[in-house]
C-alpha cells in the first residue's frame, strides 16, 4: 500500500517547500500553461502558482533562492516541483543562472509550428492591447498581422518580436551550451492540443515518474474545441485566453513566412536532433 500522503494532494506537516528538479522554460504561446496544468494531474506532481520570472527580473533574482523557495508550492518526498515562466526561454542570462541552482534540472521545452506560434502571439499582444487602451478615447485601428510581418517592398520583417522569438535555435543553442542535451525534452505544442496523453507519456518517463495520466484525464470540448482536463474531483478548461480564435491571415503571406523559416527550423532540428516535420 503507497503511503497515505501519495493517495491525497492533502498538505500533511511533513511537507516542505522545495526548489524546482523541473522548469518550463517556453516558449511562449506554445501550451505553456496546458502542459504545466496537465502535469499536476500527475499525483507526484506540484506546480508553483503562476509565473515566478524568478531567472529572467533582476528584481527577483537578487532576492536569492530562498526568496525563490517561498514561492514554490509545498511538496512531499519524491513529489517533483515544476514552475514555468515562459520568458526564461529568450533572457541570455537564464541557463547559466539556472544551472548555478541545479545543475542535474530536468527542462521542458514546448514548440509550435513557428508561423501558427506568431499568429498565436500576435492574436494575444492584440487582446492585450484592446483592454489597455481606455474605452474613452478614440483609438487607431490595430494593424492586422499582414502589415507587422512584411515591409512594404515584400520582404519579412524580421524585427518583428513574435516573428523573432519563433526562430528558436537563435535562443536554444546558449541553453545547449550550458545543459545537455538529455536534460532538455522537446515537446511538441501541435501534438499537445491534437492528442495530448502521447506527449504526456513521454514526459512522464523523462521526469522519471510512473505512468499515471492516461485519456481518462481528458475530455474534448466542443464548445471550446479543445481537451479539458478532469481528476477525481473535477473538470475544467484552461481559460478563456487559452485558446483564442486568431484572425485569418493572407495564405500568400502565410506561405512566404513557412518559406522564411524552413532554413531557421532545419537549425532547430539539426541542434535538437529531431525533425518536427514542420511545413515549408
Ligand atoms: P492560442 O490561444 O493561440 O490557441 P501559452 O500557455 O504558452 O500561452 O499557450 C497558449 C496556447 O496553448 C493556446 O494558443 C492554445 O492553442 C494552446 N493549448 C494547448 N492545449 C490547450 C488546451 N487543452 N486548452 C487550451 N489551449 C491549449
Amino acid at each position: 500500500r503507497p503511503p497515505l500522503f501519495l493517495l491525497s494532494r492533502k498538505l500533511y506537516p511533513t511537507a516542505v517547500r522545495r526548489l524546482p528538479q523541473a522548469i518550463i522554460m517556453g516558449v511562449r504561446k506554445c501550451g505553456t500553461r496546458a502542459l504545466l496544468e496537465m502535469l499536476y494531474l500527475h499525483p507526484m506532481v506540484q506546480k508553483a502558482a503562476g509565473e515566478v520570472h524568478f531567472f529572467d527580473r533582476d528584481e527577483n533574482y537578487n532576492k536569492g533562492l530562498e526568496w525563490y523557495r517561498t514561492q514554490m508550492p509545498h511538496s512531499h518526498y519524491g513529489q517533483i516541483t515544476i514552475e514555468k515562466s515562459p520568458s526564461y526561454f529568450v533572457t541570455p542570462e537564464v541557463p547559466e543562472r539556472i544551472r548555478a541552482m541545479n545543475a542535474s534540472v530536468k527542462l521542458l521545452l514546448i514548440v509550435r509550428e513557428p508561423v501558427t506560434r506568431a499568429i498565436s502571439d500576435y492574436t494575444q499582444l492584440r487582446a492585450n492591447a484592446a483592454t489597455a487602451s481606455p474605452a474613452t478615447f478614440p483609438t487607431p485601428a490595430p494593424k492586422s498581422f499582414e502589415q507587422l510581418v512584411m515591409h512594404q517592398n515584400g520582404s519579412v520583417n524580421e524585427a518583428y518580436r513574435p516573428l523573432a522569438i519563433s526562430v528558436y535555435h537563435h535562443y536554444l543553442h546558449r541553453w545547449l551550451e550550458v545543459f545537455s542535451r538529455d536534460q532538455l525534452l522537446i515537446v511538441n505544442g501541435d501534438q499537445l492540443i491534437e492528442d495530448p496523453v502521447p506527449q504526456l507519456k513521454r514526459i512522464e518517463k523523462f521526469l522519471g515518474l510512473e505512468p499515471k495520466i492516461d485519456s481518462h484525464n481528458f475530455y474534448f470540448n466542443e464548445t471550446k474545441g479543445f481537451y479539458c482536463l478532469r481528476n477525481e474531483t473535477a473538470d475544467r478548461c484552461l481559460r478563456e485566453t487559452k485558446g483564442r480564435k486568431h484572425p485569418r491571415v493572407d495564405p500568400h503571406v502565410v506561405s512566404k513566412l513557412r518559406r522564411y523559416f524552413g532554413e531557421h527550423n532545419q537549425k532547430f532540428y539539426d541542434l535538437v536532433g529531431e525533425d518536427m516535420g514542420w511545413p515549408e
